[in-house]
């Protein structure tokens, strides 16, 4: 089915009104959604799925809007606990849009096994001697998983390294389809390593996967016409600008590639989480990808290109549709139906789009009125909720303080009790609003 993404106004809906207008766009009942997404989990099956459960954990779960990737629009479902990372994706991925969306393109799903030798007698030769059985060895790894090799994955490849002082380290490359991998590829290299000792006669140390995916990159490139930038009494010229310099600013410095990094990962990791994949095997090989010359650095980086801005993202991203939290956790399978992609790579290719979105929409708040007026807005919501408002008194309370410009938990006490006490005084919210 063709989806149109763009839902404008979707926010200012009531809970029940979103999941009707979200059921019918993307063919998914409303019971179907709200037994998915009430919970997603209950403590039976959260007890078979890790070790001494003794409950479970909701985070919010939205739904981003406005992304067009390769022509396509998608809905992408986030869970984030942060204020405004939802809207501010979707805001950047509605100025994105505007340019034609992003256009974004993925490594094949290959992944690296480790298989770690130590106290090699003679690394020289012992290398040579496994490079020359790499046929045998891809052949041996392939009969570890008959399933993968149906699916049209398995060993692409070996690579064998000297680390020095005795250590050699084989790597298995692994064609993993629409796994994530991390079983399939720890079961090649269990099931090699007795082959690479004989080869090599030294002794088998690790035999496990390599969160430094980097063999499964995903790219993404977006071109924004510099009048979409505009807002809030900047021209969009001067935004587009802004954020060209905020990019430079994080490719020379890692204190300040790092808060970039973490905003793009706002809306990466969101997605991730929603869709039932491992955050903490993408954060590690991200991470690490960013500092692979010795320097932290900026995963998307943004240009200006006659009037337009022009960003562009590359990082490796290890995403699955099948298997792990997908079959078990409610959640995340409603996750990966509401993206409805056909292909892990096909998701990284969202996720990551949603990342840059996310990425965009920070820098051009910092390079304009600064981050707090957009974030603290939606933020006085949570902290009028922290202060013990309900209800409807939520949005009042967070109402009050904002316009005050106190976003704090004893302005909101205030508020609140000053609202129960019959004394709520109406504050107009800063102008511009
Ligand atoms: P605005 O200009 O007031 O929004 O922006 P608007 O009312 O003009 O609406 C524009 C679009 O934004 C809407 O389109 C929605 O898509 C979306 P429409 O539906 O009207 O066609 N939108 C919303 N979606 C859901 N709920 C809402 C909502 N409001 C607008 N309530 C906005 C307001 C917050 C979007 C803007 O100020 C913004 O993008 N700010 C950036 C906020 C941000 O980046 N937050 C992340 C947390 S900060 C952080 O952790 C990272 C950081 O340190 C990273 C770094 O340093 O690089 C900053």
């Amino acid at each position: 089915m063709e989806r149109n993404s763009r839902w404008p106004g979707f926010y200012k809906l009531s809970i029940e009104e979103r999941r009707q207008v979200a059921a019918e766009a993307l063919g998914i009942s409303v019971s179907d959604m709200q037994q998915a997404l009430e919970g997603g989990l209950q403590s039976e099956r959260a007890d078979k799925i890790i070790e001494n459960v003794v409950g479970t954990f909701s985070l919010p779960f939205a739904l981003a809007l406005n992304v067009t990737v390769n022509g396509s629009d998608y809905i992408a479902p986030m869970v984030v606990e942060e204020p405004s990372v939802v809207a501010a994706a979707s805001n950047a991925a509605r100025m994105i849009r505007g340019g034609g969306g992003f256009e974004a393109d993925a490594d094949d799903p290959v992944m690296t096994a480790q298989v770690q030798l130590d106290e090699v007698p003679d690394p020289v030769a012992a290398c040579e001697r496994l490079r020359g059985h790499s046929g045998e060895l891809c052949a041996l790894g392939d009969a570890q998983v008959p399933g993968l090799l149906r699916r049209g994955g398995g060993v692409r490849g070996i690579e064998v390294r000297d680390l020095g002082d005795g250590m050699v380290v084989v790597h298995f490359f692994v064609d993993c389809r629409d796994a994530m991998g991390a079983n399939l590829v720890n079961t090649v290299a269990e099931g090699v390593a007795t082959r690479i000792q004989e080869l090599s006669g030294g002794e088998i140390g690790l035999r496990i996967l390599s969160n430094l995916c980097d063999r499964r990159k995903v790219r993404v490139r977006a071109r924004v016409p510099a009048a979409s930038l505009a807002g809030n009494g900047f021209d969009g010229a001067r935004v587009r600008d802004g954020i060209v310099k905020a990019s430079r600013f994080a490719e020379r410095d890692p204190y300040r590639a790092t808060t970039h990094n973490k905003g793009l990962m706002n809306g990466l990791d969101a997605v991730v989480i929603a869709t039932g994949n491992d955050w903490r095997a993408v954060e590690s090989g991200v991470h690490a990808y960013a500092a692979r010359d010795g320097q932290y650095r900026p995963l998307c980086v943004w240009r200006g290109e006659g009037d337009d801005l022009v960003g562009e993202l590359e990082l490796p991203l290890s995403l699955g549709i099948v298997g792990g939290p997908s079959r078990v956790h409610d959640g995340a399978r409603m996750g990966l139906r509401i993206v409805g992609v056909e292909s892990a790579t096909e998701l990284a290719m969202v996720a990551a789009s949603v990342g840059m979105a996310s990425n965009l929409a920070a820098l051009r708040a910092l390079a304009t009125e600064g981050i707090q007026r957009g974030h603290m807005a939606l933020h006085a919501r949570s902290v009028a909720i922290a202060a013990g408002a309900t209800g409807a008194e939520v949005e009042r309370v967070a109402s009050t303080i904002h316009g005050k410009g106190d976003i704090n938990l004893a302005a909101a006490e205030q508020a609140l009790s000053a609202l129960r006490g019959g004394r709520e005084q109406v504050v107009a919210p800063p102008p511009g609003e």
